[in-house]
């Protein structure tokens, strides 16, 4: 196989720490919760796990294998593993767009927590009751202005990282500033389990309700498990074109799913006990992180430095998922049109700046920016998540079993007959037939519905 000279990631806890940069962010600590609350919390929790463990981390895999053998973005990955057959270049493309709608509602959440570091900046919420904390949130999402220059700042400071390059922009942050992350979490769990109340919200996210499970839990936790790993839509095909070549891929994808799941258990484990304790219903959807956060730092000793680390980690795990997401696109002008980097993360910015002031300007109350009961911010997420990366999962996996030469996997899976010589067969079964129609079944089921 004919391989560009790209650069490899320094070190293999480089990539671990980059694609876990790719995957921790704001799905963990402000889409989870959400996603758990307004699904009966524990019966989702397990068929969250369930999808992580089955159907995540074999995609995570298979992204991995082709992006390492092709050395491609997506888009020149498959046109090269799978020579005279063009349609599935357009998969590639159906990431590429992904990307751009992902980041239009992507940057908008992560505007609210630019808002939140200049909030905990001023001390705007130290004494505040919940009622006027919950006021500011909603008042927010009601302004015009506001928002749209926080997401500025946010769009700006990721393409000034993309333009900086992959290895010394994404790796250099992501390997120190996530660990603290975890650290602070840890705090803010132990605080949250002390709380009057918090028993009661331990017991909703933790405690299983078999008969809650329908398949809209089902469907929901799937999005969510791939919107959280960042798969389904060829950001980690991108990732793999830069792992070294004796890396095993399996350790390596096994590491960033336990690293992301950790940090949305501990997000869970925080936000619900607080929220019960506060009166905070779990539906309460973007309030969850936006409300309770601040609400439980005002409780604690050190309150303001901890608000005010937190939301300054929580703006840099966006960024690093951020970056991975808009290198998509960039990755794609640069080397499938010949544009340079500067202008393809320049134009790509605009584009996505654009779509997202529309979709921040859609959660007014008064606005026209609407289809049926959905504003164009939830369509969005909707969208991407629940349809477009699952479909873009379920035609990478078949690509992969189907159209991919089986010695090609095993040698990209086995490095060579070196490593996992004995997992390949299960995995390859399981890629080939077991994801494919698990996740058929699944999005059936809800079409029909
Ligand atoms: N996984 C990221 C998060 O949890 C978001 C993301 C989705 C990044 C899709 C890349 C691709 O915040």
């Amino acid at each position: 196989m004919e391989k560009k000279n790209k650069e490899s990631f320094g070190s293999k806890f480089g990539i671990i720490a980059a694609a876990a940069g790719s995957a921790i962010g704001l799905g963990n600590i402000y889409r989870f919760p959400c996603e758990a609350g307004a699904n009966g919390g524990g019966a989702f929790f397990i068929v969250y796990l369930a999808i992580v463990l089955f159907m995540g981390l074999p995609l995570m895999v298979t992204e991995f294998v082709i992006g390492r053998r092709s050395g491609k973005n997506p888009v020149g990955a498959f046109k090269s593993l799978a020579p005279g057959h063009k349609g599935w270049a357009r998969l590639g493309y159906l990431g590429v767009i992904c990307s751009f709608l992902i980041l239009a509602f992507y940057c908008t959440v992560a505007g609210w927590t630019i808002d939140a570091v200049w909030k905990a900046i001023t001390n705007y919420y130290h004494g505040k009751d919940l009622a006027t904390v919950q006021f500011g949130f909603d008042s927010l999402k009601e302004e015009t202005w506001q928002p749209i220059i926080c997401e500025a700042v946010f769009v700006f400071l990721t393409a000034f990282i993309i333009i900086k390059g992959v290895t010394k922009g994404i790796e250099k942050y992501s390997k120190i500033l996530m660990p603290i992350l975890l650290g602070i979490l840890i705090i803010l769990g132990i605080k949250a389990l002390t709380l009057p109340g918090a028993a009661e919200g331990v017991k909703f996210f933790l405690k299983p309700d078999f008969s809650k499970i329908n398949g809209t839990v089902v469907v929901n936790a799937l999005g969510q498990a791939f919107f959280s790993l960042s798969i389904g839509m060829g950001i980690l095909i991108t990732y793999g074109s830069y792992i070294a070549k004796n890396d095993n891929l399996t350790s390596t994808a096994f590491s960033v799913c336990i690293c992301d799941t950790i940090i949305a258990i501990l997000a869970g484990i925080v936000i619900f006990p607080a929220a019960f304790s506060f009166g905070i219903t779990p539906e309460a959807g973007d309030s969850l992180a936006f409300v309770t956060l601040p609400m439980l730092f005002n409780q604690m000793a050190g309150g303001y430095f901890f608000c005010l680390f937190f939301f300054v980690l929580l703006t840099i795990a966006a960024l690093t998922s951020s970056i991975s997401l808009l290198e998509a696109p960039v990755l794609y002008f640069t080397e499938e049109l010949g544009i340079s980097r500067k202008k393809a993360t320049t134009y790509s910015a605009i584009g996505v700046f654009v779509l997202c002031i529309i979709a921040s300007l859609s959660l007014h109350s008064d606005t026209c920016l609407k289809i049926g009961s959905f504003s164009f911010f939830n369509l969005l997420d909707y969208i991407t998540a629940t349809f477009l990366m699952t479909i873009g999962g379920l035609l990478t996996v078949i690509f992969l079993g189907w159209k991919m030469k089986k010695e090609d996997f095993y040698d990209e899976f086995t490095n060579d007959n070196t490593v996992n010589m004995r997992l390949r067969k299960a995995m390859y079964f399981i890629i080939k037939y077991i994801s494919p129609l698990a996740i058929t079944v699944i999005l059936i089921t809800q079409f029909i519905k």
